[in-house]
């Protein structure tokens, strides 16, 4: 009798419980097929009809391999691992975080349904998370101490020395599915797939981030080549490689005033080090066709000086290569291969890296700009170009497919090392010539913009990496550092930034669109 009851029990709560699991199941499904399939696809296998356009490309879910994991590397991951990744998104990458945009119900439906494209899901025990413990206190020695592992174990072998991703085997690298994948640059954490902080990058040493070639380390201290205590002075110095902070974004670069003949033109002139550097970021050129989905490079740093005579304008930002490089001419064919069917034929080449700074022919009485994509044939731009091929110029353009030399060049510097280019371009404050050139005056906000094109990723013409307008303000007086506190400088120049803002009409929002989420920057001062 107790037995049947029982049974009738059991009965009343499965079919509950599958009650409750259908509705469930349908909307985990509505919810993907919504949200997610134009990247990932409607079957789960990553090839959405999106996908085309992204590298890294979207997950397949068919194979129950995850990154960012709280289990040990091979282990499929926890459910609260899958829905931090639903939730905040994969910072570097085009996925989504969607905690604002989808109910928690929604979310946790969702995650049931991308973990149905992998049946052993249901049958495999629930996975156990590592105990990471806690991070230990920063300090030099422990600094020191995760240098030593960075240089023995080999980090640098992909990541570079420096860290910047330009290692001997970067250009080889692919992921599980084929796809070229980068080494990442470490020195700007606020890229990281599973977050920047030091725990979080504990936590990919020891789980690894499976379907990448990024190892987990958990081995070396199973193997005791090193203590748990030894790895957290590793993930300290990785994350001593970046800035304490995300860069901040501003929309006017500060020449100050140096005196007459003081100004420097070369890259390597330690006087630079006194510069503030101004972090503008970069985006997809996704706008002229042929577009181009993949840009290498994400930022520049601009500083800036003159002394009434003369400026200079130092850029610096981070490439993987010295273009053309005949390491890395594969990595041209692999990305080419994948990127470029969509956007019409590009054959692999050696190409070089180019640079160009983009102002008006003359300083707008308005807050009226040339269409920042390198101006119409009715209000053409003034350009500065570079290459690592060639002398810089000027230019003038039409278009982004219509630029022609000035004539004359521009003096430059360049040098690029350990996966970083530096070029200093300098110009006198009044061109001889004025009828296409600008005159730079002092105590106006002037526009300029960047691009910047990465030969060895197959980058050249509209393919590239472009910025919206920003502007150059020349400091009237001698050095500002010298009659007022830095606290005046800053309420200065934030106070300009802020009027400048305000009156700033046209904003280009098609290219705001276009970034990849909130831009990100460099403390004030500090060398990137
Ligand atoms: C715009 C394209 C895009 C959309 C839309 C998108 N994703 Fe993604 N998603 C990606 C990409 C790209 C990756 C892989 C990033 C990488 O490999 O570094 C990814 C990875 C993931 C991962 C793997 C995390 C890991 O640890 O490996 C999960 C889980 C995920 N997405 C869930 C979702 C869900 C759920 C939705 C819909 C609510 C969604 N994604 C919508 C592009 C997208
Ligand atoms: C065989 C090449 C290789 C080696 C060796 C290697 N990495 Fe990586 N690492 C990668 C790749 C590739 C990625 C990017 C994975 C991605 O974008 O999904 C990466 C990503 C990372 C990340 C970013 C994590 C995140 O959340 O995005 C960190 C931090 C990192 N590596 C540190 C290290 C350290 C420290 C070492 C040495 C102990 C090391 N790597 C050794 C290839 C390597």
């Amino acid at each position: 009798m107790a037995a049947i009851r029982f049974l009738g029990l059991v009965l009343v709560l499965v079919t509950a419980d599958l009650a409750a699991q259908q509705p469930d199941t349908e909307r985990g499904r509505q919810v993907y097929e919504r949200w997610c399939a134009a990247c990932h696809a409607v079957d789960g296998a990553g090839e959405g009809p999106a996908a085309g356009y992204m590298l890294p490309r979207p997950r397949d879910f068919t194979r129950g391999i995850y990154q960012i994991r709280t289990t040990p590397g091979g282990d499929i991951p926890t459910d609260d691992d899958i829905m931090r990744m639903i939730n905040e998104g994969m910072p570097g990458t085009t996925m989504p975080g969607w905690q604002d945009q989808l109910s928690r119900a929604d979310r946790q439906a969702v995650l049931e349904y991308i973990k149905s494209f992998y049946p052993p899901f249901e049958t495999m025990a629930a996975p156990e998370p590592i105990d990471f413990g806690r991070a230990p206190r920063v300090s030099d020695d422990r600094l020191e101490e995760g240098r030593i592992f960075y240089d023995s174990i080999e980090c640098w072998q992909c990541h570079g020395d420096t860290g910047r991703g330009y290692g001997s085997s970067a250009p080889e690298l692919e992921d599980d599915w084929g796809y070229p994948i980068r080494a990442v640059d470490l020195t700007k954490n606020w890229k990281f797939n599973g977050g920047g902080s030091v725990e979080e990058i504990y936590r990919r040493l020891r789980t690894g981030m499976d379907g990448t070639p990024m190892p987990s380390f958990s081995d070396l201290l199973d193997a005791d080549f090193m203590t748990e205590d030894q790895l957290w002075s590793l993930a300290h110095y990785v994350r001593s490689l970046a800035p304490d902070r995300p860069p901040r974004v501003r929309e006017v670069i500060r020449a100050d005033r140096v005196e007459p003949g003081e100004v420097p033109t070369t890259v390597a002139d330690e006087r630079w080090d006194e510069v503030e550097s101004f972090y503008i970021p970069l985006v997809a050129q996704i706008i002229v066709l042929p577009r181009w989905f993949d840009p290498s490079v994400d930022a520049v740093w601009v500083q800036a000086l003159h002394d009434g005579n003369e400026i200079a304008l130092r850029v610096t930002w981070h490439d993987r290569s010295e273009s053309p490089h005949p390491n890395w001419m594969q990595w041209q064919e692999r990305v080419l291969e994948v990127m470029e069917p969509r956007e019409g034929d590009l054959d692999p080449a050696p190409r070089p890296d180019r640079l160009a700074v983009q102002f008006p022919r003359s300083i707008p009485s308005g807050m009226e700009r040339p269409y920042f994509l390198m101006g119409t044939s009715d209000n053409p731009v003034y350009l500065w170009q570079w290459s690592s091929t060639d002398d810089a110029e000027p230019a003038q353009a039409r278009g982004m497919t219509e630029i022609e030399p000035l004539g004359g060049s521009i003096a430059s510097d360049a040098r690029w090392e350990a996966g970083r280019w530096q070029v200093v371009l300098t110009r006198s404050l009044e061109p001889e010539d004025t009828s296409n050139r600008l005159t730079f005056e002092r105590g106006t906000a002037i526009p300029i913009a960047f691009y910047v094109w990465d030969g060895d990723n197959g980058e050249e013409g509209t393919r590239g990496a472009i910025s919206s307008w920003y502007f150059i303000y020349l400091l009237e007086d001698a050095p500002i550092s010298t009659y007022v506190t830095p606290l005046m400088a800053f309420f200065l120049t934030g106070g300009l930034g802020l009027v400048v803002v305000a009156r700033a009409q046209k904003r280009e929002r098609a290219l705001e669109t276009a970034s990849e989420g909130p831009d990100p920057t460099t403390p004030t001062g500090r060398n990137p």
